[in-house]
C-alpha cells in the first residue's frame, strides 16, 4: 500500500506540512470558518477563513481551534486538518497510508495530549509520532542548550541535552498575548477599538524591544463610544512598555530554569547559550534583550518561523529508528 509521510506542525497561528520527497508543501493560517446548519459545514479553511474574521453572519463562525498550543475546539481541529491533507492526497478513490510526525508542545497535560492524538486519527492520519518541540528543534543544533521557541499562542523552554529535555516548560505568553496587550491598551488608554488585522499591522511594522526607537505608525479604529471612525498615533515606545513585561517573564523562567539545574546542566546551557525561534521570535531586538538580562549568548535560528517544520523535515525520513532513538510515543 502507498505510504505518504508527512511532518506537520499544527500551531495556534499557522499549520505547516512536509512532505517525504517533496518538501514543504503547505502553509496556512490555522483557522477555519464553520456554517452551523443542521451539521456543521466548513465555509472556508486558512487564508480564506481567516479574511472572514469579523466580516461573517451570526451563523458563522470563525474559529482558530488550538489556543496557547492547546486543542480547544476538537471538531474544528479535526474539519480544518481533514481538509488541509485532503490537498496533498492524490484525486480519485484510492486512499494512501498516513503517517505523520507531529510536533507538540512540551508542556501538555495527558489530556491535552490526548486531543491531539484524537484529532490527529479522525483526520485521518494512520500512525501518528509525537515529538516536543524543543526537542524537534535540538536536532538541527550540533548541541545542546535552551531551546525556546516564540509561536503565536505558546512558548515552549526547554534545557536540552542528549536528545532529552532535563528541564521545561509551555508559557502561554506569545504572539497572541502581545497582540492581546497593544488591543487592551488602546481600548482602556485611548477609547479605540481596532480589529485583529490592524493590531497585527501596528505589531509587525513598530512592535520592538529597542526601547529609544523613535518610529511610529498612524492607524484607523473605531471610537469606543460613537462607533465613529478615528484615525490615531501610536508609537513604537508605547508599544515597546506593552510587550517588554511580558518578554520579561519568558526571560526570568529561562533564568530560573538555569538557576534550579543540576551544576553541570546549567554550566553546559551558560556555555551554548539561548537558542530562539517561532514567528515571534522576529521582534526586533529581542536576542539583545535577552541576552543583557540573562548574561547568555543568544542565537536566532535560521528562518525562525519555519524551524519546528525545517526540522521534522529532516526527521521524517528516520522516522523508524527516531522511536528507539529519542523514546517517541507511537499511535
Ligand atoms: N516579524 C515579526 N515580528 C513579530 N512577530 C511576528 C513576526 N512575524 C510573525 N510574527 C508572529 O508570530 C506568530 C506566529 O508564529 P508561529 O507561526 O511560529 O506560531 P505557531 O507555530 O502557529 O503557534 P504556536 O507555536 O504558539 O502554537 C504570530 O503571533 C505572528 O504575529
Ligand atoms: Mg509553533
Amino acid at each position: 500500500m502507498a505510504v505518504i509521510d508527512l511532518g506537520i506542525d499544527f500551531g495556534s497561528s499557522n499549520t505547516t506540512i512536509y512532505q517525504q520527497g517533496f518538501g514543504i508543501v503547505l502553509k496556512e493560517p490555522s483557522v477555519i470558518a464553520l456554517r452551523k446548519e443542521r451539521k456543521l459545514e466548513v465555509v472556508a479553511v486558512g487564508s480564506k477563513a481567516k479574511r472572514l474574521v469579523g466580516k461573517v453572519s451570526a451563523n458563522t463562525q470563525v474559529v482558530y481551534p488550538i489556543r496557547d498550543g492547546v486543542i480547544t475546539n476538537n471538531d474544528a481541529a479535526i474539519l480544518l486538518l481533514k481538509k488541509l491533507i485532503a490537498r496533498l492526497l492524490p484525486e480519485g478513490s484510492f486512499k494512501p497510508r498516513i503517517r505523520a510526525l507531529v510536533s507538540i508542545p512540551c508542556g501538555l497535560s495527558l489530556a491535552e495530549r490526548k486531543a491531539y492524538e484524537t484529532v490527529m486519527q479522525k483526520a485521518g492520519v494512520n500512525e501518528v509520532t509525537f515529538i516536543d518541540t524543543p526537542i524537534a528543534i535540538s536536532r538541527l543544533l550540533s548541541h545542546g542548550g535552551v531551546v525556546v521557541s516564540i509561536g503565536g499562542g505558546v512558548t515552549d523552554v526547554a534545557l536540552v541535552a542528549n536528545n532529552e529535555i532535563i528541564d521545561g516548560a509551555s508559557i502561554n505568553i506569545a504572539g497572541d498575548a502581545i497582540n492581546n496587550a497593544i488591543t487592551d491598551y488602546l481600548y482602556e488608554k485611548q477609547n479605540v477599538k481596532i480589529g485583529q488585522a490592524t493590531t497585527e499591522k501596528i505589531k509587525l511594522a513598530i512592535a520592538s524591544l529597542y526601547a529609544n526607537d523613535t518610529s511610529s505608525i498612524e492607524v484607523i479604529g473605531r471610537d469606543a463610544d460613537s462607533g465613529a471612525q478615528r484615525t490615531f498615533i501610536i508609537t513604537a515606545k508605547e508599544v515597546c512598555d506593552l510587550i517588554e513585561p511580558l518578554l520579561k517573564k519568558i526571560t526570568d523562567i529561562i533564568s530560573s530554569m538555569i538557576t534550579y539545574a543540576p551544576t553541570e546542566v546549567a554550566e553546559t546551557m551558560t556555555e551554548n547559550g539561548i537558542y530562539l525561534c517561532g514567528g515571534t521570535a522576529l521582534l526586533p531586538g529581542l536576542c539583545e534583550y535577552m541576552a543583557n538580562l540573562v548574561r547568555m549568548k543568544v542565537t536566532l535560528l535560521d528562518d525562525a518561523q519555519s524551524t519546528v517544520i525545517n526540522a521534522l523535515g529532516t526527521l521524517v525520513g528516520e522516522r523508524d529508528k527516531l522511536a528507539e532513538f529519542l523514546k517517541l510515543t507511537k499511535i
